[in-house]
């Protein structure tokens, strides 16, 4: 029987950033018995995929090319496979998929079943694509490796977000609010009063000599940091945090995490907690009924249909992105 073919992009070695994404027609996937196959609405990009392009998980990833690349996905159920109960066909649902099998750059992608949930219909899609990876990174940030409730118990906390204008962070803002916290966040200048608006107490321009060493406008000493920015040696947090101060630090890198471990020694009680996302569906869930409440937003740096999937992917790279950047199908 003929294959049904789609519109996707991929590339076929490590490297070439935006250029090297090519247009081409493949087979549009079967479900596997524990997968659903989804029509895209809306995808986004993250730095993770950009960084596997660039060979940053070598040799882990990509396992083959050519390779579509991006994971997170929303459209609408077009098949399931034997073993799903969860689903049907024609219902509206956002997904996670594995950087391993990649594919989220295509008309349609199939998702496994325990990292698919629905999402309301009438709701654009776009305002959900954003946020398996980058919402459910903030999600775990504040919940597991530092301890916030989100229902605002516990007691409270002096949290500092850092890169809180891009995606992970944005969300972090919005989350960490949620619980019984003081936010301090740090972004551009062009960014703060977006920051503001999506709760931070205190906002400082990253650019200032202030924003560089991370200080607290009312001097405030912070219980945790949640670190969206890249490469801050532990100088520049450890007189910011309090006595038993944690940083998670969202983009470890070896050299990161061993600098940390040997100053551990002197700081005992202050320490870095490395973090690497784990998708799952009550996260994924527990995100999408959020703004389906209204009580988390999806801000969008910009949109790009799959045709200019390029730019969308060059403007990631670019590293100024306020919010996410999504791709419409
Ligand atoms: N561990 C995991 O599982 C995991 C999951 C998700 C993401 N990550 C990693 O986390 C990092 C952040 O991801 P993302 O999606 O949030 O990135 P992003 O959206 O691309 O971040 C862009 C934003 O960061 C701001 N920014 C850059 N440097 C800054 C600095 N020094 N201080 C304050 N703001 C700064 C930029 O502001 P300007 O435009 O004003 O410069 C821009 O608004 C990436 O390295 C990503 O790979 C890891």
């Amino acid at each position: 029987m003929e294959k049904r073919l789609m519109h996707a992009v991929q590339y076929n070695a490590y490297g070439g950033g935006s250029n090297a994404l090519k247009h081409v027609e493949v087979p549009i996937p079967i479900p596997s018995k524990d997968e659903v196959l989804i029509k895209l609405e809306a995808a986004s990009i993250n730095p993770l995929d950009w960084k596997i392009q660039k060979g940053t998980l070598w040799p882990i990833l990509p396992t083959k090319f050519p390779y579509i690349p991006c994971v997170d996905v929303a459209g609408e159920v077009m098949e399931v496979g034997k073993g799903v109960t969860k689903f049907k066909v024609g219902d509206k649902v956002v997904g996670s998929m594995s950087p391993f099998s990649g594919g989220g750059l295509a008309e349609f992608a199939v998702v496994k079943e325990s990292v698919t949930v629905s999402r309301p219909p009438k709701m654009s899609a776009s305002e959900f694509a954003g946020l398996p990876v980058a919402g459910i990174t903030a999600l775990q940030a504040l919940s597991q490796s530092i301890g916030i409730k989100l229902d605002g118990s516990g007691e409270r906390k002096n949290i500092l977000i850092t890169a809180a204008s891009g995606g992970v962070g944005h969300y972090a803002v919005q989350l960490a609010k949620l619980g019984n916290t003081h936010v301090t966040a740090t972004c551009g200048a062009r960014n703060m009063e977006l920051v503001k608006s999506l709760g931070a107490d205190e906002v400082i321009d990253y650019k200032t000599p202030d924003g560089a060493a991370l200080k607290s406008p009312s001097g405030k000493k912070y219980d945790a940091v949640i670190h969206c920015a890249n490469d801050f040696p532990w100088s520049i947090f450890e007189p910011n945090l309090s006595m038993n101060g944690k940083v998670v630090d969202i983009s470890p890198t070896p050299g990161s995490v061993m600098s940390f471990a040997l100053k551990k020694l002197t700081f005992p009680k202050k320490q870095l907690v490395p973090l690497f996302l784990l998708p799952n569906c009550r996260d994924l869930q527990y995100l999408v009924d959020l703004v389906k409440q209204g009580k988390l937003t999806t801000v969008i740096d910009s949109k790009y249909p799959i045709t200019k999937a390029e730019d969308g992917w060059a403007r990631s790279i670019d590293g100024h992105a306020t919010g996410k950047i999504i791709f419409e199908f």
